[in-house]
């Protein structure tokens, strides 16, 4: 294999994935959609290509694809480093802030701070506002805003609440090392008070981190609105390392109950299958929702990367993207209720123990998508995919839990970007997302099946960007 670093001329950069120009990011922060443009701000360190100098960057977009990096928001300071939150519309200016002339946002972020602080060692939420649209912001004076005097009470995501107890500010938080999600609320985004707590449940076999709770209707019934409690991990996911899980159940104004839980989270030997995740892959984490979002849509975003090895991967000078925007609803499948995303190819099952594509192959590497159909498994494996060597953990071939549709047909769609792939199988019932760092000759595309026959009796490949793909003739491959 060809030693393939992408140092000397960035053949990873995505074409389809927010990447920071020069620098390091990590998750999510502050979504937000307000006076028709998408901001998308995120962990940032201005000032180098790996972990740090924790600041919030900044990205708008009008159509969600294509992002403008604009300048770091929020800068951290010699007492503390702006960790992830989120951002609203304060319309009413409830929080006083601003510039009594235009209705604010409002950050609100986490506070960790330095040894300098007199606060050192522990996490609190502060806020800062920006009055012209979301460019510049000023931090207030009065922060932080909620403190517990914990050292691992992070990651706000706040909501404005209508139901029937009232009209308030949600805020959902963590204390990440007793796997809670912790419940606030407020009438002016400066004066929190606790509500309830939820965990630990089902997979806690890393910190929690990066909540969000939201309403969606069942199969698009309004009257059977159901509430969606996400709670990242880190480690501890699915197929090693960051994940995202989340609960279908109830919010009332004070408690998330859950519909979906199926431990205590006590055990050791979880049964990982048995949860409902995000993303089965490797690398989609911290990911939350925007607020305001047009048209009452869900839509999600997670970190395109993995703690376990983030800071290797082999790009230069940026490290790391944001997965695609996803859109997320709730359906009922096979009596649970999941988000869904959007769906294009069709396989049909016949004698093959497992089928699917080899994507960015270059006729010896590449990386297999395929379905097992005996074993009910989705499959991805980048044991081969190009460059692997840039950290122990990264190459692995990892599966998911996947039934035929009730036609006995399996559909996938595939976006494939210059260093990653993200599977979307049945309407997104099961989402995988993986990195891979294949070289810029590796554009193949190959239908395969192990062991006997399948057929695909529709694929179709969109070329939204390069690099072009070329289509190869279907491989039988026998054991
Ligand atoms: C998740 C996380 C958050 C924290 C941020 C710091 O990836 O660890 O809990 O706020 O990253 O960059």
């Amino acid at each position: 294999m060809t030693a393939i670093s992408g140092r000397e001329d960035d053949i990873f950069r995505p074409a389809l994935h927010y990447t920071a120009k020069n620098t390091w990011l990590n998750d999510p922060n502050g979504l937000i959609y307000h006076d028709g443009i998408y901001h998308l701000y995120y962990q940032n360190n201005p000032f180098g290509n790996v972990w740090g100098n924790m600041s919030w960057g900044h990205a708008t977009s009008v159509d969600l694809i294509s992002w403008d990096e604009q300048p770091v928001a929020i800068l951290c300071d010699a007492e503390e480093d702006i960790y992830s939150g989120s951002i609203v519309f304060d319309q009413y200016n409830t929080s006083g802030l601003g510039n009594g002339q235009t209705a604010p946002l409002v950050a609100i972020y986490t506070s960790a701070y330095k040894d300098s602080s007199a606060r050192r060692g522990t996490q609190a939420q502060s806020l800062a506002w920006s009055s012209d649209g979301g460019c510049t912001w000023t931090k207030y004076q009065g922060n932080p805003v909620l403190d517990r005097n914990s050292a691992d009470f992070r990651d706000p995501k706040v909501f404005r609440y209508n139901g029937p107890p009232g009209s308030y500010w949600v805020m959902v938080a963590v204390e990440a090392e007793e796997h809670k999600v912790v419940i606030y609320s407020s009438d002016n985004l400066r004066d929190w008070h606790y509500l309830s707590s939820f965990g630990p449940a089902n997979a806690t076999g890393g910190v929690w981190e990066c909540p969000d709770l939201f309403p969606l209707p069942l199969d698009g019934d309004e009257e059977q609105t159901k509430w969606i409690l996400t709670v990242n991990l880190n480690p501890g996911g699915p197929n090693g390392g960051s994940g995202g899980q989340y609960f279908v159940g109830h919010f009332d104004g004070v408690a998330f109950t859950s519909e979906t839980t199926v431990t205590d989270g006590s055990s050791r030997t979880a049964d990982l299958d048995a949860y409902h995740w995000l993303d089965w892959g490797r690398d989609y984490y911290a990911a939350v929702s925007f607020n305001n979002a047009p048209d009452g849509r869900r839509l999600m975003v997670g970190w395109m990367n993995n703690w376990q090895y983030g800071a290797a991967i082999p790009t230069w000078p940026w490290r790391s993207s944001m997965s695609l925007v996803r859109e997320i609803s709730l359906v009922t499948n096979q009596g649970q209720p999941r988000p869904v995303e959007i769906i294009e190819v069709t396989f049909i099952p016949e004698s093959a123990e497992e089928f699917g594509l080899i994507i960015r192959g270059n006729g010896t590497n590449g990386t297999r998508i395929g379905i097992r159909p005996s074993e009910d498994r989705l499959i991805m494996d980048r044991t081969s995919s190009g460059n692997i060597e840039f950290h122990d953990a990264f190459a692995s071939a990892y599966t998911a839990p996947l039934k035929p549709t009730s036609d006995g047909s399996y559909t996938l769609t595939l976006f494939i970007d210059h260093c990653s792939v993200e599977a979307f199988a049945h309407d997104g019932q099961v989402t995988m997302t993986g990195l891979i760092f294949p070289g810029s000759d590796s554009n193949l595309l190959s239908l395969y099946a192990i062991g006997g026959t399948a057929t695909a009796p529709c694929l179709e490949v969109k070329r939204l960007a390069e690099p072009p793909v070329r289509i190869a003739e279907p491989l039988v491959m026998s054991r």
